[in-house]
């Protein structure tokens, strides 16, 4: 299966699916392209160091949400074999929100990962949040993407403690750890055909 991952930053879970394609834990897809829309971000590195090819689609200027941008980004997917028939969008560290157009087009065939376990922090600083509400159990969730902003079925999640002395980014790191372990295993799940969705809920086959 193609895959395109979409990135804006660090890219440490893309290099976490790189990883996981290229020691053979996914064996059914293939990243054909990664998309940034912002340049000189460590995502790309980590995507040349794995032979990927890379596009950056800058979106300076531009509202977080717009149509006419998500257009070319679909063009870019498709001119690299990533087609709303029968790819993956796999979005990691991508803060941009995609028009229901997009979202549509490639109706769950979109996946994102989300330092919380949704419903629960969607949003922004969503480990920050967690810990200034006081909660005991923290972790992450792969889910596919809906029109609303980190909605969507949920695919996996994982759980971690809260420790009376976690800071925000000690909190971050540990819950980090968990979307390495698991949004490669909802890419392969995908890929090796899976996951049915039923409303809300995803049935694992
Ligand atoms: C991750 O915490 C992810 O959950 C959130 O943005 C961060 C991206 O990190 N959506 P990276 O670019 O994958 O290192």
């Amino acid at each position: 299966m193609p895959i395109a991952v979409l990135v804006s930053g660090r890219g440490s879970n893309l290099g976490a699916i790189l990883d996981a394609v290229e020691k053979k834990y996914i064996t059914k897809g293939e990243v054909r392209v990664v998309v940034s829309n912002k340049p000189s971000v460590g995502a790309l590195e980590i995507a040349k160091k794995h032979h990927v090819p890379t596009v950056v689609l800058d979106d300076r200027g531009l509202p977080k949400m717009d149509a006419e941008y998500d257009k070319k980004t679909i063009a870019t997917l498709e001119a690299h074999g990533v087609n709303s028939t029968d790819g993956l969008v796999a979005l990691a560290g991508y803060f941009r929100i995609l028009s229901p157009h997009f979202v549509e087009k490639y109706h769950h065939r979109i996946m994102n990962v989300h330092p919380a376990l949704l419903p629960s922090f969607p949003g922004l600083e969503a480990q920050k949040r967690a810990l200034e509400h006081g909660v005991k159990v923290a972790g992450a969730t792969v889910h596919f993407v809906a029109n609303e902003v980190d909605a969507g079925p949920i695919i996996l999640q994982a759980h971690v403690p809260v420790r009376d002395n976690d800071t925000a980014e000690t909190l971050s790191e540990r819950i980090l750890r968990q979307e390495h372990r698991i949004y490669p295993e909802a890419v392969r799940l995908f890929t090796e055909g899976k996951l049915k969705i039923h409303g809300k809920r995803v049935i694992f086959t």
